[in-house]
């Protein structure tokens, strides 16, 4: 499963890309403005850091605005992916969109018909939000089960990204039913890394060799004197 990162904010991709944890970038509008910069140049410096999709979401209402967004999106790098929502307008420009070849990621999803209206518009990703179905006790994970079945059942090749995702169970359980993409804020990817246990033992090995005689623990000194290791007999 690919992770992508659900920001739009530089210092927070600079990180994720540092750890080698990240292979896409979601934006939306809610995360631009949080940032207060220029939007154009802030998803060109996203675009020279991420080697990956980068989905940006258009503001329009109808079809027509949207494809004359998404297509001044598309021009401006082979990664960007168009964001539209998941309206009659937004399916609309999916299908145009699609049909230029220009990649749509359907988005605002909450319900399997409407999976199944994006990936027959030629959607190239569907975002259902699981955190936000949660948030209003119906079942996200359930949804994406739903659309892993009707996808699989007709080949269709659109990609299930789960959006909205809140805690580090969502990625497990998407991971589990075979969803292809998961996006989320950089808290919940610290999450999947960070480990008690990990702290705890790597704590408890790291004092325990402060137990080796000093001389013992010189490695790294003898190393840079002789750049490589003795190899041992075999
Ligand atoms: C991703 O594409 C969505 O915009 C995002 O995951 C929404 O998450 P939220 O429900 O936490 O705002």
């Amino acid at each position: 499963m690919q992770i992508f990162l659900d920001s739009a904010n530089l210092k927070e991709i600079d990180e994720a890309l540092r750890w080698g944890a990240i292979d896409g970038v979601t934006t939306n509008p809610s995360l631009v403005a949080k940032e207060q910069r220029d939007f154009l140049p802030l998803i060109q410096e996203i675009c020279r850091r991420v080697n990956g999709p980068i989905s940006v979401e258009t503001i329009s209402r109808d079809a027509e605005g949207m494809c004359a967004e998404g297509r001044a999106f598309a021009a401006m790098h082979p990664n960007v992916v168009v964001k539209c929502p998941l309206t009659k307008e937004g399916l609309t420009a999916t299908r145009r969109l699609s049909s230029e070849k220009i990649r749509v990621n359907v988005t605002l999803c909450f319900s399997a018909t409407q999976a199944l209206l994006a990936a027959k518009a030629g959607a190239t990703f569907i975002s259902p939000f699981v955190g936000r179905l949660d948030d209003i006790s119906q079942d996200g994970m359930g949804l994406i089960r739903q659309i892993k079945a009707i996808y699989a059942h007709y080949q269709f090749s659109t990609q299930i990204l789960v959006a909205s995702v809140r805690h580090p169970l969502h990625v497990v359980e998407a991971a589990m039913i075979g969803a292809d993409i998961a996006t989320m804020p950089l808290s919940v990817l610290e999450a999947l890394i960070k480990h008690p246990l990990t702290d705890i033992g790597l704590d408890r090995f790291l004092n325990d060799w402060e137990q080796l005689p000093e001389a013992a623990r010189q490695w790294q000194q003898k190393l840079s004197r002789r750049p490589t290791l003795e190899r041992m007999p075999s």
